[in-house]
């Protein structure tokens, strides 16, 4: 059989949140939850939902292939975005199918084999696999107190270093690095590493000292900051986020991306949930209501939990997460593990979120 590129053959493949269909076939029960993969609980926003049915009467359109550029939203995200002092133009957004994908197109624009790649660890994992199917070198520096230890990843930059990733806020522990650490990093990062800013959870953010990235590209810095529909907006299942940078980087990245890489009712989904204001709020207010009954709970059984910025809490525990999570697993709730001992759990339903809680008190009784 033909062998795969040595670089590749060792890369171990993602390990998504189980689907509910797929644990419901398994082990042939009903009404199981998931609270895995940052989604969100109260679903996609019911202004992109009306936009699809709306489109779909005329679906005549889908036998045309999507606006590849995505005009209509870039134009919508660049409005939205700017102000007078950070104006976003156009030409620097990009889109992609997820965040994700443009991760990938990063590493294959930017990252050659023996190239390295600065990211924390543990972070979202998919910047090691990116970096590392490219022949690049993922060089991972641990966190320090659960947040990303920004003055030894600039440490680590050597003159084979292109870029700099930075989860901000992280997955799986949820923290933040704030306005004056990010600004004395960005001091220390030579102007040819391009920093990726991946704000995923951005708009969960609650603490003022969320740095305003936007005003470091303006201010000319290689930097690509990466959003995404799927967490506030809950469009996970349409696949698309966006960058913004500068136009240079954008057009580079342009020359890789797949001509029609976002598809056509994606991206009327995502024009019509950015206008979706009530949806954000009622989202960020469900959230903060989850959080704070689950940190109470955590309380009250002498749980330690990292405080979280986002969806999602995660939660250093002294017993083995797998075995946690699979007897949580034939409960029919679905969570993660996030190392050897510890546990990853979105934030859900205010129903959901309580039979997490009976849930676990049962299962590690047996812990
Ligand atoms: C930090 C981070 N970045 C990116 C993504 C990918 O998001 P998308 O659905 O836009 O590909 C996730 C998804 O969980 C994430 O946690």
């Amino acid at each position: 059989m033909i062998k795969s590129l040595e670089y590749v053959s060792s890369i171990k493949p993602y390990v998504p949140g189980k689907p509910l269909s797929e644990l419901e076939r398994e082990l042939g029960i009903t009404g199981s939850i998931k609270l895995a993969s940052n989604e969100n609980p109260l679903g996609p926003s019911p202004k992109a939902v009306k936009a699809i049915k709306g489109f779909m009467k005329g679906a005549q359109e889908l036998g045309r292939y999507p606006d590849g550029g995505g005009y209509y939203l870039r134009s919508a995200l660049a409005e939205k975005l700017s102000s007078k002092k950070a104006p976003v133009a156009i030409d620097n957004l990009v889109l992609g199918n997820g965040s994700n994908e443009l991760l990938d197109i990063v590493a294959r624009t930017f990252i050659g084999p023996g190239d390295e790649a600065v990211m924390a660890a543990p972070s979202f994992v998919v910047y090691s696999m990116a970096v590392r199917s490219v022949g690049g070198i993922a060089v991972e520096i641990p966190l320090i107190e659960y947040r990303h230890d920004l003055l030894k990843m600039a440490e680590a930059v050597t003159p084979r270093t292109k870029v700099v990733f930075i989860a901000n806020p992280n997955n799986p522990t949820g923290t933040m690095n704030g306005k004056d650490e990010f600004k004395k990093f960005m001091k220390l990062i030579p102007d040819n590493v391009l920093v990726v800013l991946d704000e995923a959870y951005y708009e969960y953010v609650c603490d003022k000292d969320y740095p305003d990235t936007l005003k470091y590209f303006c201010g000319g810095r290689d930097i690509l900051i990466l959003r995404t529909f799927s967490k506030i907006y809950g469009l996970a299942g349409l696949r698309i986020g966006y960058g913004i940078t500068k136009k240079e980087i954008v057009s580079e990245m342009n020359k890789i991306r797949e001509p029609f890489n976002t598809n056509t009712i994606a991206q009327v989904a995502a024009l019509n949930a950015l206008a979706d204001k009530k949806h954000v709020k009622n989202s960020i207010e469900a959230n903060e209501e989850g959080k704070t009954y689950l940190y109470r709970e955590f309380d009250s059984m002498g749980l330690k939990y990292v405080p979280t910025q986002t969806n999602f809490i995660y939660m250093p525990l002294n017993m083995d997460s797998a075995k946690i999570c699979d007897a949580l697993l034939k409960k029919g709730v679905i969570i993660r593990p996030a190392g050897p001992k510890e546990i990853r759990v979105t934030i859900g339903l205010p129903e959901e979120n309580r039979r997490f809680i009976e849930a676990f008190k049962s299962v590690s009784a047996g812990f």
